[in-house]
C-alpha cells in the first residue's frame, strides 16, 4: 500500500532500515540505497561518482568486509554511510548523490527531485 502523493514514491518502512544493513530499492527506473547510520536515515543514488556504476557486490550487498563503509564493487571506492563522502579510491573527495526523501506515517518516501 502506498499512501504517498503522486510526486512521492514509497520505498519501505522506516523501521525496517537497520544499522549496518543498507537496502537497495528501485525507483523511477533507477536504484537507490536506503540506510541508517547512527540513528539517522539516508537515501543515496546507487551510482558511483567514479564511473557511474551501481555499487552492489551482489544485489543489495553494499558494505566493505569490515561492515563500516559502503564499497563500490567495480574499483573498491569506500564511502561514509552518514555523508556519502568517498574516503578512499579513485573518486576520493566526491560523494554519493543524496536523494531527497521524507518519512511519512512510518514510510520512507522519495520526493520528486
Ligand atoms: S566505478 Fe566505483 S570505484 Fe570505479
Amino acid at each position: 500500500m502506498n499512501d504517498a502523493s503522486p510526486k512521492e514514491v514509497g520505498l519501505c518502512d522506516a523501521s525496517s532500515v537497520l544499522e549496518g544493513a543498507p537496502q537497495r530499492h528501485e525507483c523511477r527506473g533507477t536504484s537507490v540505497i536506503v540506510l541508517r547510520a547512527e540513528g539517522a536515515l539516508h537515501v543515496y543514488a546507487n551510482r558511483c561518482p567514479h564511473r557511474g556504476t551501481e555499487l552492489d557486490w551482489l544485489p543489495g550487498r553494499f558494505l566493505d568486509p569490515a561492515g563500516k563503509h559502503l564499497q563500490c564493487a567495480t574499483h573498491g571506492a569506500l564511502f561514509r554511510p552518514d555523508t556519502g563522502e568517498c574516503i578512499a579510491g579513485p573518486c576520493r573527495g566526491q560523494a554519493l548523490a543524496a536523494a531527497p526523501f521524507a518519512v511519512r506515517d512510518g514510510r520512507v518516501v522519495l520526493e520528486a527531485g
